[in-house]
């Protein structure tokens, strides 16, 4: 398949590149500048186990100015000339200062909304794209000259060389951000590289993907057998059904009740999967998830417990199977992006507490993760292509430790009760206003406080719990959910009035940053 090499500067727009290049159904790959990318390129697509067939070359921005003694500096020695290249940002900035021109820094940072103008729209890379536009910049340093045989492309009133080119190779540079949606002919900008000059095909499409995965599936694992724990998420339940479709019933899932799912998730979700056809076995564990975690308060410490649990009871229900050599699992790419660390080096980014339990050494199984190389919105778009349930491709993100860090303090299968009574009534409501889908993540907190209350003559002394509710795009920022007041009145009434032992209801209007998105 035609592809984009993508080189990793350590923007925090990197992982945008490879998401706007992969809308426009071309696939591409993110690679550290410092690491063994040229073997890569140099794979011809018959000898390569993707079939990528390399058709263009990104450079990204970078929080490093290309003036600083170690900043980073690529070879691009048999790269420019023989594939398309484009700069964005730092990445233009290093074309210019190493290629004749000059960077300094710039008077004003340059930061946020400029306006493009004087742009050749004869140049192919800005075809289609009109004067006048918005686009976005990000940066301290700003290109005061490009060198011999450049030219400028595209201005704005502050900035002269807001992009260039040069007459004998098809190398660009940019000094905005095409990849952020507040570039308002980003998109357009991305598909005249990837399409119009690199001349890739739209080939990467979700049934493109399903078709080539499962075929691989097969010849990897062959006569094997697969154990994969599920969770109810679209990832795990995504990566199941790839693998069910390569092997059918040597798939064997493993669904544990923790006690810390949402009220009756468990008998739902479990039906949901067999309607899948699933070879699925569900596990009912909670009392020792509760045995585990009593006593303990500190929320790290509740994590721990819960992970060592599972671990402990997926490996049990695993041993019971016979002749199982793999571990399916269902990891994203964003867990398995090799990061360019500030400091330099290539370091890994894993997000270890969001696999299922992670890999246990003692479990000696090899690891299949049939989506490591599909962002999020790419695994619902395979989802959606396998025939998932909507429902069940829709569905919040929801932590692996569950309700267990949703209670403050020590969890106890009565708090959990409570907890499941509200947060049903919190859920239920968002998707009957039909705020659920607007919705990135929502849940209740249940708070170790009691607070007097009235009902009836009586005088009540009972809890409270938190109702949570944010917009995200990946969760490591998050806003809070502006709602009607009406509406957050109307579920305040539904959880006092329905759930005995909680009398207050508070909303939490916090931004993660500073706050998080759970409590604990
Ligand atoms: P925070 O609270 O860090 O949450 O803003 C960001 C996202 O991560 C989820 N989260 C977890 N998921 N195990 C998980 O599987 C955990 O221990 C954990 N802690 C937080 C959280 O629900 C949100 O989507």
């Amino acid at each position: 398949m035609d592809s984009i090499l993508i080189l990793d500067f350590g923007s925090q727009y990197t992982q945008l590149i490879a998401r706007r290049v992969r809308e426009l159904n071309t696939y591409a790959e993110i690679k550290p500048w410092n690491g063994d990318w040229r073997t890569l390129l140099d794979t011809p697509a018959e000898d390569d186990a993707l079939g990528r067939r390399w058709k263009g070359v990104i450079l990204s921005g970078s929080p490093h100015s290309v003036r600083d003694a170690d900043a980073p500096s690529p070879d691009l020695v048999g790269v420019r000339g023989r594939w398309p290249l484009l700069g964005v940002c730092f990445g233009a900035q290093w074309l210019a200062q190493f290629g004749g021109g000059l960077v300094e820094a710039s008077d004003s940072r340059e930061y946020g909304r400029a306006h493009l103008t004087r742009v050749d729209t004869g140049d192919r890379l800005f075809a289609g794209m009109s004067e006048g536009k918005q686009v976005w910049m990000s940066h301290g340093d700003t290109i005061q000259g490009v060198g011999a045989g450049a030219r400028v492309t595209c201005s704005t009133a502050d900035v002269e060389y807001a992009g260039f080119t040069y007459e004998t190779e098809p190398t660009w540079g940019i000094q905005f951000h095409p990849e952020v949606y507040h570039s308002e002919e980003g998109l357009t900008l991305l598909r005249n590289f990837v399409h119009g000059i690199c001349g890739c095909a739209a080939d990467w499409t979700p049934a493109h993907f399903v078709d080539t995965t499962i075929e691989e599936l097969k010849e990897k694992l062959a006569g094997d057998h697969v154990v994969l724990g599920l969770s109810g998420g679209v990832d795990s339940s995504v990566a199941a059904m790839l693998l069910h479709r390569a092997i059918g019933d040597r798939l064997h899932c493993i669904f544990v009740d923790n006690g810390l799912l949402r009220k009756h998730e468990f008998e739902e979700v479990l039906e949901g999967y067999e309607g899948m056809g699933l070879n699925v076995k569900g596990v009912r564990a909670s009392e020792r998830f509760y045995y585990a975690l009593s006593g303990k308060t500190d929320p790290e410490a509740k994590r721990k417990a819960i992970g060592a649990t599972f671990i402990e009871v997926f490996d049990e229900e695993s041993n019971m199977l016979e002749g199982v050599k793999w571990l399916g699992q269902g990891t994203i790419y964003p867990d398995v992006i090799e990061s360019v660390s500030a400091t330099g080096g290539p370091s890994a980014t894993i997000k270890s507490h969001h696999n299922v339990g992670g890999l246990p050494d003692f479990m000696k199984l090899e690891v299949v993760e049939p989506l490591r190389m599909l962002f999020k919105d790419e695994v619902r778009r395979v989802g959606r292509e396998m025939g998932i349930d909507p429902q069940l491709l829709g569905r919040h993100p929801f932590p692996g430790p569950g309700l267990g860090i949703r209670i403050l303090g020590e969890v106890t299968p009565e708090k959990v009760q409570l907890l499941q009574e509200a947060d049903r009534i919190w859920i239920d409501k968002l998707k009957d206003h039909g705020h659920y889908d607007r919705v990135w993540q929502a849940g209740t907190i249940l708070l170790p406080v009691q607070s007097v209350g009235v009902m009836g003559d009586e005088r009540t002394y009972e809890q409270a719990v938190a109702l949570r509710a944010v917009t995200s795009t990946d969760g490591m920022t998050a806003d809070w959910v502006d709602f009607p007041h009406a509406f957050l009145a109307e579920v305040s009434n539904a959880i006092i009035n329905k759930v005995r032992g909680i009398n207050r209801v508070v909303y939490d209007i916090s931004s993660k940053p500073p706050a998080t998105i759970e409590w604990e």
